[in-house]
C-alpha cells in the first residue's frame, strides 16, 4: 500500500529518473519539517477526537499519520477502532492483521481496489515525478534481455497493469498486449492510453485461471508486493503460459526464506523464497537482479526483478496436450511410413475380418486408429517415452496408452496381442533378437506381426525366425528407407 509513499518531492530535479541526485543535508531538513507537520496534523486530530465521536474518515487519517510517523502501536489502536465502527473495513482489516503481526497470505481484494480507485488520479504523477519509479523501466529491460535469448513472444500480459505504465515500454515486443487489475479506476486510466488490447477488472489469479496457454509473456511491475505467499500466484502465472514462455516481474526487497509485511501494509519477498516458488511452479531462472524500485520519503526502495522461463513439466505437456485440437494431437504422433503397417495389417487380418487385441508399438498409428477400429476390438498403445504417450492418450483413440520400455512391455503379456504393429523404426531397431523375442512372447497363437524396418532385411528376417516367427514377407519401402516385415507367430 502506499500509505508509506507519500515522500517529500525529490529534491534536485533531474533530466531523467535515472539521473536524480539527492543532496543528503537538505532532504534531511525536508524530511524533519516533514515530520514536524505530520506530528502537528495528529495533535490537532487527536484533540479534534478527544472532544468528540470519530469519524470512521478522522480514524483513518489519523491511522495514517501515525504510520507515517512509525508509531505502529498507535496505528494498530486506531485501526481496531475503526473495525468497531465498520467491522468490514478492508484496510483496517488488513492492517490490523499486518500490524498485529500476523502476515496475511495477501492483500485482502476490497483494500486494494478501494486503495488504488482513490489514487489513481494521481498514481503517475505522484510515482513518477515525486517517487522516482521504475519498475516498468526494470521489467521492460529484463524482458528485452530474456527475449534475446528466447523465440519471440506474440502474446503479453500485464498483470495488476494500474494506469498502463508498462505499456509504452511492452507494445513493440508483442503483438498483443492485455491487461489486468482490480481497481476499475486505475484501468480506465489504462484505457486512455488506447495501448493495450483488452483491459479486465479482475484478480490476477482467478483471471489467469480462465486461460490457459494463453501468453507468451506475463509482466507484473510492484504488483507482488501486494501478494505475501506467491505460490497461487507463480502456478496461475505458469498455468496461463505455454512451455518457454516467461514471466518477468519486480518484487520489493526482503530477507530470508519467507515473505515479511511491512507499516506500508505492503509485503517484501525473500531471494529465497523466490526462487523456491519459481522451481516449484516449473520455472528456470533466467535473470535475477537487484534494483532500486522508487524512492520513499527520499530513500531508496530495493527490490528484485527477475525473469523466469515456463520448464517443461509432465503436468504442463498434460495441461497444454489437453487443450489441443485433435490435428495437431496427430501430426506430433506420426511417422511417414504409418499407412504402410496399417495397409499390411489389413491385408493379413482379411476385409470384414476383425482380431481381439492390436497393439501400435511407439503410438505412430493415431491417424489410422478409424482403420485399425475394424480390424480389431481392442487397441492399445505403448511407447519409451512418456510424453508421446500422454499425447496417444489425449486423442481419446486408444483403449490403452502405456509408456515404458516396450520390450518388458511386451515380455510381461504373454499370448496377449493378435495383432502387433510397429511404424517407428527407432522402436524396432535396438537388439533385434531382444525385440523379436519379445514380440512372439506376446503374439497370441496365430497372431500377425508388421513392422517397419531398416537395415539389412536378410540378416533381420533370419533373426526374426531364429525367435521363432514365420516371416511371411519383407517389402522393401517405396523411398527406399527400409523395409516392412510381416510375420506370424
Ligand atoms: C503499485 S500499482 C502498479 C501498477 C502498474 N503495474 C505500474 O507499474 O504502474 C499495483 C497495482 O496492482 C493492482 N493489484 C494488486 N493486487 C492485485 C490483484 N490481486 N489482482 C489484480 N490487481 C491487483 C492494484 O490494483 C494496482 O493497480
Amino acid at each position: 500500500m502506499l500509505l508509506g509513499m507519500g515522500g517529500v518531492k525529490a529534491v534536485a530535479p533531474a533530466a531523467t529518473p535515472a539521473e536524480t541526485v539527492i543532496d543528503p543535508v537538505h532532504s534531511a531538513l525536508a524530511q524533519l519539517r516533514l515530520a514536524e507537520t505530520l506530528a502537528a496534523n495528529l495533535n490537532r486530530l487527536q484533540r479534534a477526537l478527544a472532544a468528540a465521536s470519530a469519524s470512521e474518515f478522522q480514524l483513518h487519517q489519523m491511522a495514517r499519520l501515525q504510520l507515517r510517523l512509525d508509531r505502529r502501536a498507535d496505528a494498530l489502536i486506531t485501526y481496531r477502532r475503526m473495525l468497531t465502527l465498520h467491522p468490514g473495513h478492508a484496510e483496517a482489516r488488513h492492517m490490523v492483521a499486518v500490524l498485529a503481526g500476523e502476515v496475511p497470505e495477501k492483500a485482502n481484494e476490497a483494500y486494494v481496489a478501494a486503495l488504488f480507485d482513490a489514487f489513481a488520479d494521481s498514481f503517475d504523477e505522484k510515482l513518477v515525478d515525486w517517487l522516482d519509479y521504475r519498475a516498468p523501466q526494470h521489467v521492460a529491460a529484463a524482458t528485452r534481455a530474456a527475449l534475446d535469448k528466447s523465440p519471440g513472444v506474440a502474446r503479453g500480459i500485464d498483470l495488476g497493469c494500474g494506469t498502463g505504465l508498462l505499456a509504452p515500454e511492452l507494445r513493440g515486443l508483442v503483438k498483443r498486449l492485455d491487461g489486468i487489475d482490480l481497481s476499475p479506476k486505475m484501468v480506465d486510466k489504462a484505457r486512455a492510453r488506447r495501448l493495450y488490447d483488452e483491459l479486465t477488472v479482475g484478480e490476477i489469479v482467478s483471471e489467469l485461471q480462465k486461460r490457459p496457454h494463453v501468453y507468451e509473456l506475463v509482466a507484473a511491475a510492484d504488483v507482488l508486493s501486494y501478494f505475501g505467499d506467491l505460490r497461487a500466484l507463480f502456478e496461475a502465472v505458469r498455468g496461463s503460459l505455454p512451455d518457454g514462455g516467461l514471466f518477468v516481474a519486480t518484487v520489493e526487497k526482503g530477507s530470508g526464506a519467507r515473505y515479511q509485511a511491512g507499516k506500508t501494509g505492503r509485503y517484501q519477498h525473500g531471494e529465497a523464497y523466490l526462487r523456491k516458488r519459481a522451481a516449484e511452479a516449473g520455472f528456470v531462472v533466467l535473470s535475477f537482479d537487484e534494483i532500486e524500485l522508487r524512492k520513499e520519503e527520499n530513500k531508496p526502495v530495493l527490490g528484485y526483478v527477475f525473469a523466469l522461463r515456463a520448464q517443461e513439466t509432465p503436468e504442463s505437456q498434460a495441461a497444454a496436450l489437453s487443450v489441443m485440437p485433435l490435428d495437431d494431437l496427430l501430426a506430433g504422433l506420426d511417422m511417414p511410413h504409418a499407412g504402410v503397417v496399417v495397409a499390411a495389417a489389413q491385408r493379413m487380418i482379411g476385409n470384414g475380418f476383425a482380431v481381439g487385441w492390436a497393439i501400435d508399438l511407439g503410438g505412430c498409428l493415431a491417424r489410422h486408429a478409424g482403420d485399425l477400429r475394424q480390424l480389431s476390438q481392442h487397441l492399445d498403445m505403448v511407447a519409451e517415452d512418456s510424453a508421446r504417450s500422454r499425447r496417444a492418450f489425449e486423442t481419446g483413440l486408444y483403449d490403452d496408452c502405456d509408456s515404458g520400455a516396450v520390450i518388458h512391455f511386451l515380455e510381461d503379456r504373454p499370448d496377449h496381442y493378435d495383432l502387433i504393429m510397429a511404424a517407428d523404426p527407432a522402436v524396432t531397431q535396438a537388439d533385434a533378437a531382444i525385440f523379436f523375442s519379445a514380440v512372439k512372447i506376446a503374439l497370441a497363437a496365430a497372431g500377425v506381426f508388421v513392422g517397419v524396418f531398416n537395415g539389412d532385411a536378410g540378416v533381420l528376417s533370419e533373426t526374426a525366425k531364429a525367435e521363432g516367427l514365420f516371416v511371411l514377407a519383407v517389402e522393401p519401402l517405396l523411398d527406399g528407407s527400409g523395409f516392412c516385415l510381416i510375420a506370424e507367430s
